[in-house]
């Protein structure tokens, strides 16, 4: 046999669709899994594509099927399992070679194993993978963070998997250790603040214009032909379409939302940074919220749940979302930008915009103005502060404040657009209430301030 290009260990969901596509392209791909009886499923169902697949059991046998210096995909749960897997395969693996985590790994646990690794000449590739199952199978945008010796044995691979973008593979090397992970992770951020505002707007039409939910299914694939163009915009309207017995599906799901990590990773490394990012805080905070079923249930026998009508149209509540949304990116990659000065990685947003215009969760239309928007540059990576991106946001803020107002005098929860709101009202003011903050800091406990146009610290009249 051959030597393989590549190794995947790890035949779940999306280990088992990027050994394919791999495949696919041409690839060969050893292969192997944790419970062995999947191993003989998984070439049995790969159809013409097993000729490119070459089971292993033993994992000494695997790793000796790999072309030198050695490149080993793990697509397995993160935390303990891969520490577990690094203990037991490191020994068999020689300087140069390659182990990349696949998974939606916390970063600073990447950046501690690449660490690590790389005293015994081991390189560590912490790899974003966005797209899902079909991303995985057909083109998913990838984010990796390693070395440069890594990441010139992956490139050839990895820019044949990727998801196109007329002509462009949604794939980049973005800096070292756990910044792959890390870009990762922001954009599950902000995937779960644009998810967010899309189910307040939605509920804005269901309950507070008395929409039927076909309606709103035609109205969401209508605003995916324009500026909201995106995944998330598209597979919403197609959800609602589905009935079951005259009435939505969407209303038999049990209104509690999971979440595996990466948004709560997102706030709490946003907060640690000094950069709060509302709309995704929202977002976790709604979903968390929402696993609370039985409290609310409690609570609206007590304060009553009656939402009111909204004075909207659906204009207005296009440019709600498209406000909202600009912002959440906004806000995704102040993170980024933060993140880029703190571990010292040279993070190209533009760059980033690019790989996450087809194949990942959060691809959008909008997408493009930012990578444009950022190649024009300036405002180093400050969003908001791009010409095209500020005269598209002023264009919709309107929209957004209406339908905040409307929806918060009716009694309707709209956290992530009004967190969204807030944020932009706070940064458009130059003069803002912190200097209320100071004073009360330094009433309560001599902690001092600066006066404006003045230098060093100071202390307000009540101390004298
Ligand atoms: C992606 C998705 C993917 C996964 C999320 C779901 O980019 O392909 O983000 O990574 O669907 O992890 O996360 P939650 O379970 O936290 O919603």
């Amino acid at each position: 046999m051959s030597q393989a290009n590549i190794g995947v260990y790890g035949l779940g969901t999306m280990g088992s669709a990027l050994a394919l596509n791999l495949a696919e392209q041409g690839f060969d791909v050893a292969v192997t899994n944790r419970e062995v009886e999947w191993i003989a499923d998984f070439i049995a169902e790969a159809g013409d594509l097993a000729g490119r697949l070459h089971p292993h059991e033993a994992l000494g046998d695997f790793v000796k099927a790999l072309r030198t210096p050695r490149v080993i995909l793990f697509m397995i749960p993160s935390g303990a399992p891969m520490d577990a897997m690094i203990e037991v395969v490191a020994p068999l693996l020689e300087p140069g070679d390659t182990i990349i985590d696949g998974g939606n790994a916390n970063f600073n646990d990447t950046r501690r194993r690449a660490a690590a690794l790389a005293g015994d000449d081991l390189h560590f590739v912490g790899m974003g993978v966005s797209g899902g199952e079909k991303g995985a199978r057909h083109g998913p945008s990838i984010m990796v963070g390693g070395t440069a010796h890594s990441w010139a044995q992956l490139e050839p691979m990895l820019r044949a998997i990727a998801a196109d973008h007329e002509g462009d593979p949604c794939v980049d090397h973005l800096g070292p250790d756990g910044a792959g992970h890390f870009v990762k992770t922001v954009h599950n951020g902000i995937e779960y603040a644009d998810m967010q505002m899309i189910a307040e707007v939605y509920a804005l039409m269901r309950f507070g214009k008395g929409m039927p939910a076909l309606d709103i299914a035609e109205q969401f694939t209508e605003w995916d032909r324009g500026a909201l163009k995106s995944y998330l915009v598209e597979i919403t309207g197609k959800l609602l379409s589905y009935e079951e017995s005259g009435a939505p599906f969407v209303d038999q799901i049990r209104d509690a939302a999971g979440q595996k990590g990466t948004g709560r990773w997102t706030v709490v490394e946003a907060i640690r940074m000094g950069q709060s990012a509302s709309t995704i805080e929202a977002a976790v905070a709604a979903r968390s919220w929402s696993s609370e079923k039985a409290l609310r249930q409690r609570l609206a026998e007590v304060y009553g749940n009656a939402r009111e009508a909204v004075d909207l149209d659906v204009a207005e509540l296009e440019q709600a979302l498209l406000a909202g949304r600009i912002l959440a990116y906004a806000q995704g990659f102040r993170i980024l930008r933060q993140a880029a000065d703190e571990f010292d990685w040279p993070l190209d947003f533009a760059r980033i915009a690019e790989i996450w215009r087809a194949g990942c969760i959060i691809r959008s239309a909008l997408l493009d103005d930012i990578a444009e928007a950022f190649r024009k540059g300036g405002a180093e990576g400050q969003m908001i502060e791009e010409k095209a991106i500020a005269e598209m946001l002023s264009t919709a803020v309107p929209g957004l404040r209406k339908s905040v107002c409307e929806a918060v005098a009716g009694g309707h929860a709209v956290p992530a657009l009004s967190g969204a709101l807030s944020f932009f009202d706070t940064m458009r003011q130059g003069s803002g209430t912190a200097n209320i903050i100071q004073a009360q800091r330094d009433f309560f406990g001599q902690h001092g301030f600066e006066l404006l146009g003045q230098d060093g610290k100071h202390h307000g009249p009540w101390w004298e």
